[in-house]
């Protein structure tokens, strides 16, 4: 499965340079779409790879990295951020947007671009960064909630127009994983890292390779017929309805 060519935004790191390194692995060629790092990673993959440095919510950008592709097979669309977690009263709402532009927006921009090229070249796959939080409801995380499920939605919708011209589109909806995202929120006392994982089943947080592998997975022709679902790789999260004494 060598020789396909695949953008990763935000994978300069955590889960998205977990991605990376696993469709490296794979003989894949990448693409590491980042604000920040992007040369650097690409560099520690080796040779072959390449980084773009640029905003997902830049349009122009974006199309400029299309651009510059002889070719184009799978998109990951990783790039986020978190979200305030303060209470949804003394929430500010530019920083709303922000979460929501760069989580949908952003990754509907890199969609659409890479989408024309990939059904021009007759099919592609396209693999979008959902959440539990866009599965569950989690208190305070109203935009960062809201720009998840969104994108399970928008998979949902990609994937039933473009079935048709060989373009599949799925999401997987990762629980905690300890990046520096998640060590942010840790940082400054907005997430319990104990709670978080007492309300696992698995007892544990994901690790970013866990997740990277089911993205490669949906990305694959193993996963040929599946187009449209969102995969939780989240250790029984979703699936626990938390009832405590009323179970
Ligand atoms: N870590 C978790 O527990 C967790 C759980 C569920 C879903 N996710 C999702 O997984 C994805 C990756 O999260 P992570 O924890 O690896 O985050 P991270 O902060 O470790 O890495 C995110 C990367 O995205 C880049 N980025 C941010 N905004 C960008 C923009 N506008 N344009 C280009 N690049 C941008 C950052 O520079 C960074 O390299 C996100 O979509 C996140 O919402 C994370």
């Amino acid at each position: 499965m060598s020789e396909r060519v695949v953008i990763i935004t935000g994978g300069a790191a955590g889960i998205g340079w977990a991605t990376a390194q696993r469709f490296a692995a794979d003989g894949c060629r990448v693409v590491i779409a980042d604000l920040t790092g992007a040369d650097e990673a690409a560099a520690r993959l080796g040779a072959g790879h390449t980084g773009v440095t640029l905003d997902i919510t830049d349009a122009a950008a974006v199309e400029a990295m299309v651009a510059g592709l002889d070719r184009i097979d799978v998109l990951v669309n990783n790039a986020g951020i978190g979200d305030s977690h303060l209470p949804s009263l003394e929430q500010d709402i530019a920083q709303f947007r922000k979460v929501l532009d760069i989580h949908v927006t952003g990754a509907f921009l890199v969609a659409r671009a890479c989408a024309r090229r990939m059904i021009d070249a007759g099919g592609g796959a396209i693999v979008n960064l959902s959440s539990i939080a866009g599965v569950t409801g989690l208190p305070r995380r109203n935009a960062y909630g809201a720009a998840k499920a969104g994108i399970a939605m928008m998979t949902r919708s990609l994937a039933c127009e473009w079935a048709g011209v060989g373009v599949r589109v799925n999401a997987v909806a990762p629980g905690y994983a300890r990046t520096a995202l998640v060590e942010k929120l840790v940082s400054e006392g907005r997430i319990d890292l104990d709670a978080i994982q007492r309300r696992v089943p698995q007892g544990r947080l994901i690790d970013p390779s866990e997740i990277a592998e089911a993205i490669w997975f949906l990305a694959s022709p193993a996963a040929s017929a599946i187009t449209g679902v969102t995969l939780s790789v989240d250790g029984g999260w979703a699936a626990f309805g938390d009832f405590g004494d009323a179970s």
